[in-house]
């Protein structure tokens, strides 16, 4: 008989806990989030907040409503109501969400708070202390119908980049690029359509002209960066950098901390990615431990993964690592593994054209796992993937009930039914239950490599794969047909497979938390999947497992019909 023990991890090995920051971008409050925005980032970051946790790591993962800016006044405008209660309604919303999708922040603040003022202003200080900050007056578009000057979104015109005729005086969407209002050509006024005249008005600049060197030297250096990101940022670094203005003609938003500047507030892209700092700090007096932030930002054996989509990347990899440089001291981004986006049925996904799944509307008639498994297999990694209801249906049915949820019950059931719901004893191990029990013991660390390097596809994949292992294992070892014949025989295939079974719980925790929570307790594990870790546990023969359930539900066909069907209406 070949002995199962030798396969087992040595036991008491203690490994030092990384500490491991997570800055997840920080959505608008403007509107409901939809499946674009979360296949942009927030499935990405919290897969790896929860990977880092069941090893044991210290994780710290912040974010929160980015609540200043055109893009909240803007709709406030178009709803006629004030941008704080535009703030007030979609951060609720936002909660709400992370919340039913288990999206584990360790605080998702806002950019309201009195902390983040002065976060901002310490910043803002020691940058211009520095002559990295320094004003000028500088032409801008004024509409003379509406008096006054059209910052960021409020200009509409064709980009000088890629000739969009679509792009905003902030950022162009099709390429990418930030933008200064002027820089566009046939600019309007977003409000009446009038061409702007282009009057003078003293801001604030970023003197990035004098940290380019250093930051181009910093982002050469991070080699493990996704080539997609990489790339961005060296052609975007290799045409050289201009100052930019840090200060808006806008009264939403964080005030200058410096007479005279009444009616100007600080452009909300500077400020939010002060965010992570600040919320850092927040978090670190909420703990009750007010200097526990530096763990994350001085340490310098930290490391800090920023989520985001594409469209954010030059924010993380340029901006910020220069206002970090500028002030000095601080921990630069390790790793920003920005995704590509996730279209819906050709189009991008766009709130402004109505033409998008909303995650609230999507969790009032669905689970959450299923939405997050399908995130992860369609994870827009290295290029744009899509959203359709007909895939998220094939995925569901496929491989989610009939691959795992499939396996648990055939398992479940028969050791409900045939040995009286306690876990059967393994007597006499042959070839197949070796390789089965291998690969469930070499799961966590194959698929934390994936995990550890950003790849959430691949250890998807990976994680299935055992899946599908363990039901080629099942179909092959027949326990319904040994049975009558030989009882010690059934006993240890059903103990093999609740091995796999278990292994597969750990390794799809992160992508599944609400699943893989109900299937350590149909394991008859204690406690919770969390207090488990990131190692394999064997179910202990003997125990009582409780009467299991379905893992998850099977979708009917007729369903990605009725949804389409929605979908086209909204868009109307
Ligand atoms: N609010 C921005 C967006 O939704 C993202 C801001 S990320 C931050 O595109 F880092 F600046 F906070
Ligand atoms: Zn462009």
């Amino acid at each position: 008989m070949l002995e199962w023990n030798w396969l087992c991890a040595p036991q008491g090995v203690t490994i030092m806990a990384e500490k491991i920051f997570i800055g997840v971008a920080w959505p608008y409050t403007n509107g409901y989030l939809h499946l674009g925005h979360l296949a942009g980032c927030y499935v990405a970051a919290d897969i790896f907040a929860r990977y880092h946790r069941l090893k044991g790591n210290r994780v710290l993962m912040v974010s929160g409503s980015d609540q200043h800016g055109t893009p909240i006044t803007i709709t406030a405008e178009e709803e006629g109501i004030t941008p704080q209660e535009v703030v007030d309604k979609y951060r609720k919303s936002q909660l709400e969400v992370w919340d039913r999708l288990g999206i584990s922040f360790d605080l998702f603040t806002t950019t309201g708070t009195a902390n983040h003022r002065e976060v901002v202003h310490d910043l803002f200080l020691v940058l211009l202390k520095k002559g990295l900050l320094y004003t000028a007056t500088t032409p801008l578009p004024y509409c003379p119908k509406d008096r006054r000057f059209l910052p960021d979104r409020y200009v509409e015109g064709t980009c000088p980049f890629c000739g969009n005729p679509g792009a905003r005086g902030d950022q162009c969407d099709q390429c990418g690029k930030p933008m200064n209002p002027v820089d566009l050509r046939d600019l309007r006024c977003r409000l009446c359509g009038t061409a702007p005249e282009i009057r003078g008005s003293e801001h604030f600049f970023l003197k990035l002209s004098a940290l380019r060197d250093q930051v181009l030297a910093w982002v050469r250096q991070n080699r493990h960066w996704r080539p997609t990101v990489l790339n961005f940022t060296l052609r975007y670094l290799e045409e050289g950098l201009h100052d930019r203005a840090i200060t808006r003609d806008i009264d939403w938003g964080v005030a200058v901390p410096l007479s005279g500047y009444v009616d100007k507030r600080i452009y909300v892209w500077f400020e939010a990615v002060i965010g992570y700092l600040s919320a850092s700090k927040e978090w670190a007096r909420l703990q009750g431990q007010p200097e526990a932030w530096r763990e994350f930002w001085q340490d310098t054996t930290a490391r800090s993964y920023y989520f985001l989509g594409k469209d954010n990347i030059p924010f993380h990899t340029i901006i910020w690592p220069a206002m970090l440089l500028g002030y000095g001291g601080l921990n630069l981004p390790y790793d920003v593994p920005a995704n590509e986006f996730m279209n819906l049925g050709g189009g991008k996904f766009s709130k402004s054209q109505h033409r998008a799944v909303w995650v609230p509307d999507y969790l009032e008639r669905y689970e959450p796992d299923p939405l997050r498994y399908y995130m992860a297999a369609n994870m827009p990694e290295t290029s744009d993937t899509e959203f359709t209801w007909e895939e998220f249906v094939r995925r569901n049915n496929d491989e989610l009930v009939a691959t795992y949820g499939n396996l648990v019950h055939r398992v479940l059931t028969m050791v409900q039914r045939n040995f009286a719901g306690t876990v059967p004893e393994p007597a006499g191990l042959d070839e197949q239950d070796l390789a089965l029990l291998h690969q469930a013991e070499r799961a966590p660390e194959e698929v934390g490599g994936h995990l550890g390097l950003c790849n959430f596809r691949q250890a998807l994949g990976t994680a299935m794969a055992l899946a599908q292992a363990a039901n080629r294992y099942l179909d092959f070892k027949a326990p319904w047909r040994t049975l009558r014949q030989d009882r010690l025989r059934t006993g240890t295939t059903l103990w093999v497979a609740l091995v796999a079974i278990s292994a597969l719980k750990t390794v799809t925790a992160p992508f599944l938390p609400f699943s893989a929570q109900a299937l350590h307790r149909f394991l008859g594990l204690p406690g919770s999947v969390e207090d488990a870790g990131w190692s394999l546990k064997r179910p202990v023969s003997g125990s009582p497992l409780p009467e299991p359930k379905a893992l998850f539900t099977k979708l009917d066909d007729s369903l990605a019909e009725a949804e389409n069907a929605r979908l086209v209406v909204q868009a109307r």
